[in-house]
């Protein structure tokens, strides 16, 4: 599948739920953001069609998000579907890590290769100020089940923020010194509705801090380019001299990537949204509901993929949440 402007469309990001047992600050409000109804989101036979049909299309690699993937009922059975369909080689999952300990070794069995754990810090007082809600040692066990479960590379994704945790950095890439993971620092993406993110938080708007800033804190480390383009996603990614894991970047303000963008997304309720920061989303359960087929949206999907977004010129919120689209 290529799109408009010539990109080679081979990843699918599927929110599996819009609902988390998480709360983070930059995410969602304290109170959470309204729940879809159950009748409303895609039965895994469904999403299973979804991947079929890509898959026969040059898509081969999927991506499970949320909300928070986890939650979602029978995940491993899902896991399996999409594993076993023809064309599709990499089976991934971004998850925040606290359901991930009993998780891990069925969802491996079931066929998942690898998972992204979200950590912005390394602070067992600041993540619950964070996540509002949740217990950093909870991701800590997640992740040793992960690893005993064989899905690797793992990586961590690390928003970073002005005040939050940007006196962190260097601690949290030096995760990659002891261990085989990468550790990727995010630029943090303005999200709708951004309320205040409480006492003793920074003004969402000042917490921004681009990927030249965040190389220029981390340079005592000496970090090196890798040239060869590592993996499907947007990171750009560095060496650590002496360390066993690596460094990585994703800048979708200072430094975009949508030239080399290479993926759609598929929401819990069955809209093909061809770009996170794009609100274009086209419907796929009517079709699928009515036996149709649903090439035809797909295609569309590419003719109405966008050549990149507008962030860096005029900030302009999207109108579903982070935790709605998966990020
Ligand atoms: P792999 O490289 O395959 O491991 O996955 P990934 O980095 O694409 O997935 P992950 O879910 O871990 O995403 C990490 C961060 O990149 C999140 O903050 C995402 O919102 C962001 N991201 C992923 N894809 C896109 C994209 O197409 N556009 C933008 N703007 N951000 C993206
Ligand atoms: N900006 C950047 N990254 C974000 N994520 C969630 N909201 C934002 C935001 N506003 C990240 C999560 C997770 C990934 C799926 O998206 O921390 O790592
Ligand atoms: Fe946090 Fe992700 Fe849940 Fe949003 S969806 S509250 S970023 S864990």
């Amino acid at each position: 599948m290529r799109d408009t402007f010539g990109r080679q469309i081979e990843y699918l990001r599927i929110s599996v739920t819009d609902r988390c047992n998480l709360r983070c600050v930059y995410c969602m409000p304290p109170e959470g953001v309204e729940k879809l109804g159950h009748e409303k989101i895609m039965h895994f036979e469904e999403i299973a069609e979804v991947v079929r049909v890509a898959a026969q299309y040059g898509v081969r690699a999927v991506r499970l998000t949320g909300g928070e993937p986890l939650v979602r009922k029978e995940l491993p059975r899902l896991v399996r579907m999409i594993a076993e369909t023809p064309g599709i080689e990499d089976v991934s999952l971004t998850t925040n890590g606290i359901l991930l300990a009993d998780l891990a070794a069925p969802l491996a069995e079931a066929g998942l290769k690898r998972v992204n754990v979200s950590l912005d810090t390394l602070d067992a007082d600041k993540f619950t100020r964070i996540t509002r809600v949740g217990s950093i040692e909870n991701v800590w066990q997640g992740i040793a089940a992960a690893e005993k479960a064989g899905l690797a590379p793992l990586k961590i994704n690390v928003v970073t923020m002005r005040g939050v945790n940007d006196d962190e950095l260097m601690d949290m890439a030096l995760l990659a010194k002891e261990h085989p993971w990468t550790v990727r620092f995010i630029e943090l993406m303005p999200v709708k509705n951004q309320a205040p993110w409480g006492p003793g938080f920074p003004e969402p708007e000042n917490a921004y801090i681009s990927i030249q800033e965040m190389l220029q804190i981390l340079e005592p480390l000496h970090l090196e380019p890798l040239t060869r383009k590592v993996g499907l996603g947007p990171a750009r990614e560095y060496s650590l001299p002496g360390g066993m894991g690596k460094v990585g970047f994703i800048s979708p303000v200072g430094d975009h990537f949508c030239a080399e963008c290479n993926r759609l997304r598929l929401t819990a309720d069955g809209n093909i949204r061809p770009c996170l920061l794009s609100d274009v989303e086209i419907p796929l359960l009517p079709a699928l509901r009515a036996g149709e087929s649903i090439l035809p949206l797909l295609q569309q999907a590419l003719r109405v993929k966008p050549e990149g977004h507008t962030l860096a010129e005029h900030i302009t919120p999207h109108g579903r949440c982070m935790q709605q689209i998966g990020g």
